[in-house]
C-alpha cells in the first residue's frame, strides 16, 4: 500500500488499510442485504461526525432500499476519557416510528453513545433497531451494549482516519491508523462544538 510511504508524522502505523476496510464493508453490506431482504422501510442513521465515511461506503454497497439520515451528539470528555454523559445536538429528520432503524457508528469505546441511541430510538416505536459499527474496542466497554454488525475489534489504541479524528484532524485519511502516543495531548480529544 503506497499510503505507508507517506504517513503523516503523527501516525504510528496503519492498522486497517483501504483494501481490508473495503472488503469488510462489502461483507457487512451483503449481510445486511440478506437480513433486511423484503422488509422495506430501512433507515440508516449515521452518527456525526465520525460515521460519515463508513456510512457513505456501506450505503453505496447496499442493494436493499434504504433512506439515509443523521444524528449529532455531544459526549462530554475529560481529556481523552469519556464521562459517559451524552447530549443530543441534532435529531433525525425522518420519523422513525414503524421503520427498521440501523444505527451506523464508526466506533464503540465505552458504549455509552450507542446505548443512549438504542434507548432513544427504541422509545420511538420503530419496527426494529439494530447497530452497525465499523470498530469496537471491547477493552474499554463500560456498558454492555448490543452490536449487531461489527467490522473489526481493535485494541485500546487511539485510532484516526476513515472518519475518525484527533482534535478534528485525520478524518479523511483513507485507512485506519494508530496515533503516536506523543501526539496525544490532554484535553484535545473532541472539544464540544461551539453550539453545544
Ligand atoms: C466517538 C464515536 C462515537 C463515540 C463512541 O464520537 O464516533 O460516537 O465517540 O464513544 P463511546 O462508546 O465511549 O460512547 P466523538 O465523541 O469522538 O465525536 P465525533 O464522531 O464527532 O468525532
Amino acid at each position: 500500500m503506497t499510503a505507508d510511504k507517506v504517513l503523516p508524522p503523527e501516525i504510528e502505523k496503519v492498522l486497517l488499510d483501504e483494501k481490508t476496510i473495503e472488503g469488510r464493508v462489502t461483507e457487512l453490506a451483503a449481510q445486511i442485504d440478506e437480513d433486511y431482504a423484503g422488509l422495506g422501510s430501512l433507515v440508516l442513521v449515521g452518527v456525526l461526525k465520525g460515521a460519515f465515511v463508513f456510512l457513505a461506503d456501506l450505503a453505496r454497497r447496499l442493494r436493499v432500499p434504504h433512506q439515509i439520515d443523521f444524528i449529532a451528539l455531544s459526549s462530554y470528555n475529560r481529556g481523552s476519557i469519556s464521562s459517559g454523559e451524552v447530549r443530543l445536538i441534532m435529531d433525525t429528520r425522518v420519523n422513525l416510528t414503524g421503520r427498521h432503524v440501523l444505527v451506523v457508528e464508526d466506533i464503540v469505546d465505552t458504549g455509552h453513545t450507542l446505548d443512549y441511541l438504542l434507548r432513544s430510538f427504541g422509545a420511538r416505536l420503530p419496527a426494529s433497531v439494530r447497530s452497525c459499527v465499523l470498530l469496537s474496542k471491547p477493552d474499554l466497554r463500560e456498558v454492555d451494549v448490543a452490536i449487531d454488525y461489527v467490522g473489526f475489534e481493535i485494541p485500546d489504541v487511539w485510532v484516526v482516519g476513515y472518519g475518525l479524528d484527533y482534535a478534528e484532524r485525520f478524518r479523511t485519511l483513507p485507512y485506519v491508523a494508530a496515533l503516536k502516543r506523543d501526539a496525544l495531548e490532554d484535553g484535545q480529544r473532541s472539544e464540544p462544538d461551539a453550539c453545544a
